[in-house]
């Protein structure tokens, strides 16, 4: 092993850091940001029961999920993520790991995502359909229903709107159960609440699992060298996928298929209310583009100023603003010793925030993502993150998230409501309390 130096720490101020941070804004990533701004790109949280290594930057970020990543394992076996989620794809390490995701990789690569698009764009008429002219809406709350309905709806070919009601709340906890909390720093605490809800979700996924097994059981052997258009088919027909590990799989990509879209999509609306001239310009392009049109796989291709606002706001707040690990064994990243057993935080936002690599970094600029712009250095923007673990399901939340947003600049007019918004820490980067526009259909 190389050597390497030790990570400074934010003492003896970090108290008083982590207090002004919350009480700027009540949150922690303000906090964070000030450490960076006066301890540097790589330091050391230093409150009891938590000390991870925070590191911001492109060599780390590179380190961190490509070069380095063998010294690195995903979470430990207390960390909730890990018992919600037992053995999915997300949190398992080595072989298993890379056997999950061959799996299912196939059904979410372009050609198979551009087969939802008819899908997506219904999903989105059946929300918006319910939004009373001159009303406001929660856009955060509209996004939420609408990105269940299309993940459902798609990668796992079951209509959810029946059972929305029913497990809105169940889904809502297991949301819970992983976002930071006080179980960070007292992981043997006992968390009260969530059993009832997360067996209702278990007995929802369960039932389709065997529902699918029977129809599948019905039907002539599937081709198996093409993928299957869903998830659940494709792993209901991979022979050593037990009930259990395809019931891990299905609630991994659910939660972090739809709370990251969910966040993705209210976070771009928040800002085109926020500026109007840049809503003007991305609902004039849409006219151009699209005109009466319904949207199509081919015809979002050509949106691409929609495009640089999406990056934008993934740059501005990357709903997966951290790439978490634990260092398994002893090693030095971006030149610091870091002990085995180490909390390891890659700070996404952070890095997407840095002065060092963007120019005016808190201003909201989609034209840092024209065509013939230039492109970010490698691993400065990386709000899929990068390397074998990168998202999987990233052309699909791209996709999803022209075909949704272009329909919309389509038929509706949004006017901020002005209500003040802040980014909250859940377990992904949310627009909190809420998004409130003011909705009222285009006269076309
Ligand atoms: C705007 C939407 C999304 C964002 C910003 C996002 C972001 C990310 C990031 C940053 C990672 C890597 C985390 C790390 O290195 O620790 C990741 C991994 C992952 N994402 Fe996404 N994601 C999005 C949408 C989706 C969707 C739609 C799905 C499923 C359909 C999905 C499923 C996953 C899974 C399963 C992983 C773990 C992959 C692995 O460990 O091999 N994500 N995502």
């Amino acid at each position: 092993m190389t050597t390497g130096c030790p990570l400074p720490e934010a003492e003896p101020q970090t108290g008083l850091h982590v207090l002004r941070g919350l009480a700027r804004d009540r949150s922690l990533l303000t906090a964070m940001s000030i450490m960076r701004d006066e301890v540097g790109p790589a330091f050391r949280i230093t409150l009891p029961g938590f000390q991870p290594a925070v590191m911001v930057g492109p060599d780390s970020n590179r380190q961190i999920m490509v070069s380095q990543r063998d010294h690195l394992s995903w979470r430990k076996e207390s960390d909730p993520v890990t018992k919600l989620l037992r053995h999915g794809v997300l949190v398992e390490d080595g072989d298993s790991h890379a056997r999950l995701r061959g799996h299912m990789e196939p059904v979410l690569l372009k050609p198979q995502v551009v087969h939802h698009v008819p899908a997506m764009l219904a999903y989105t008429d059946r929300v918006t359909a319910g939004w009373a002219d001159g009303a406001t809406a929660d856009m955060l709350v509209e996004m939420r229903r609408l990105a269940l309905l299309i993940f459902m709806g798609t990668l796992v070919d079951v209509e959810f709107g029946p059972d929305m009601d029913r497990l809105w709340r169940p889904i809502l906890r297991a949301i819970k159960y992983i976002s930071p909390g006080l179980w960070i720093i007292l992981p043997n605490m006992p968390r009260f609440g969530y059993r009832a809800a997360l067996d209702e979700l278990d007995a929802y996924l369960y039932a389709l699992i065997r529902q699918r097994r029977a129809q599948l059981a019905g039907e002539p052997p599937a081709d198996t060298t093409k993928p299957a258009h869903d998830l659940l088919t494709q792993l209901v027909r991979a022979p050593e996928m037990t009930d259990d590990l395809i019931r891990d799989q299905i609630l991994t990509m659910l939660i972090a298929g739809h709370d990251t879209s969910t966040a993705l999509l209210a976070w771009v609306l928040h800002l085109l209310g926020e500026h109007p001239d840049v809503m003007a310009r991305a609902r004039a392009e849409v006219d151009a583009v699209l005109g009466a049109a319904e949207p199509t796989a081919a015809n979002v291709e050509h949106l691409e100023y929609l495009d640089a606002v999406i990056k934008e706001a993934l740059r501005l707040y990357p709903p997966i603003h951290v790439g978490n690990r634990i260092v398994a064994d002893d090693a030095v990243i971006a030149g610091y010793e870091l002990k085995a057993g180490t909390r390891l935080m890659a700070s996404i936002y952070l890095t997407h925030r840095d002065e060092r690599y963007w120019d005016a970094p808190a201003e909201f600029r989609p034209e840092r993502f024209a065509r013939d712009a230039e492109r970010p250095a490698a691993f400065t923007y990386v709000p899929f993150g990068g390397g074998p673990r990168v998202c999987i399901g990233a052309t699909f939340a791209q996709v999803e998230a022209r075909v949704v947003l272009g329909r919309i600049l389509q038929q509706f007019d949004l006017t901020s409501t002005g209500r003040r918004v802040h980014a909250y820490m859940g377990a992904t980067l949310e627009p909190h309390p809420g998004v409130f526009l003011r909705v009222q259909r285009r006269q076309r």
